[in-house]
């Protein structure tokens, strides 16, 4: 049942006040792409370089808040929506807190994404296309699901029998399929630096 007679209570410092303690932005980095991309690697490398720049940030993994937050949830669309979804709510607090927030999530479905785009706002949140060929994120295979899934003991495996709607358009699109981890890490760097969010 939903509740009902819940008002919202402000606070006295502002996610302006936060921003300006910090010194930066605060903003979302939506990393998505199939599983085996390298979104998680390429978060973890972009969040060490801003951490070494004095910023301050979190990364939200698919697989660390399944164990956690949303362990409720499993894999058909419905769950994987309200993955997202409830990733969208905390991303939100987290930038309200003034945080550089990472996020590494399949998010395979567009209408998804765009939701949280539309709950952060366009200067909140970066989508970063995380692209890869499906034979390279197989021949890469890293915890073994996609010979799993050919094999037919993983259902509703993305990009084999369970849909990825690819962005059309992203702010970024890393592929690292074609450049280095290095690259792909200036890549994002870059944008940030280019585009505001550093200072
Ligand atoms: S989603 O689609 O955004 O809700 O998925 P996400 O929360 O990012 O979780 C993806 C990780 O779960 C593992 N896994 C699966 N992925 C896709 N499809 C199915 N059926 C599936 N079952 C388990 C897999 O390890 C994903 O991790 P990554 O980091 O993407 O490889």
């Amino acid at each position: 049942m939903k509740a009902t007679n819940i008002v919202w209570h402000p606070s006295k410092v502002t996610k302006e006040d936060r921003q300006k303690l910090n010194g930066h932005k605060s903003v979302v980095l939506w990393f998505t792409g199939l599983s085996g991309a390298g979104k998680s690697t390429l978060s973890v490398e972009v969040e060490k370089e801003l951490h070494q720049r004095g910023i301050r940030t979190y990364i939200l993994d698919g697989d660390n808040i399944r164990h956690g937050l949303n362990k409720d949830l499993g894999f058909s669309a419905e769950d994987r929506k309200e993955n997202i979804r409830r990733i969208g709510e905390v991303a939100k607090l987290m930038v309200d807190a003034g945080i550089v927030t990472l996020t590494a999530f399949i998010s395979p479905y567009r209408e998804d994404r765009e939701m949280v785009r539309q709950l952060l706002g366009e200067k909140e949140f970066i989508e970063i296309y995380v692209k890869c060929s499906l034979e390279e994120c197989e021949r890469r295979d890293p915890k073994g699901l996609y010979k799993k899934a050919r094999a037919g003991e993983i259902k509703g495996f993305t990009g084999i029998d369970d849909p990825y709607e690819e962005p059309e358009n992203p702010e970024l699109v890393v592929e690292t399929d074609k450049q280095t981890l290095e690259e792909s890490v200036k890549q994002v760097i870059t944008y940030l630096e280019e585009n505001g969010y550093l200072k």
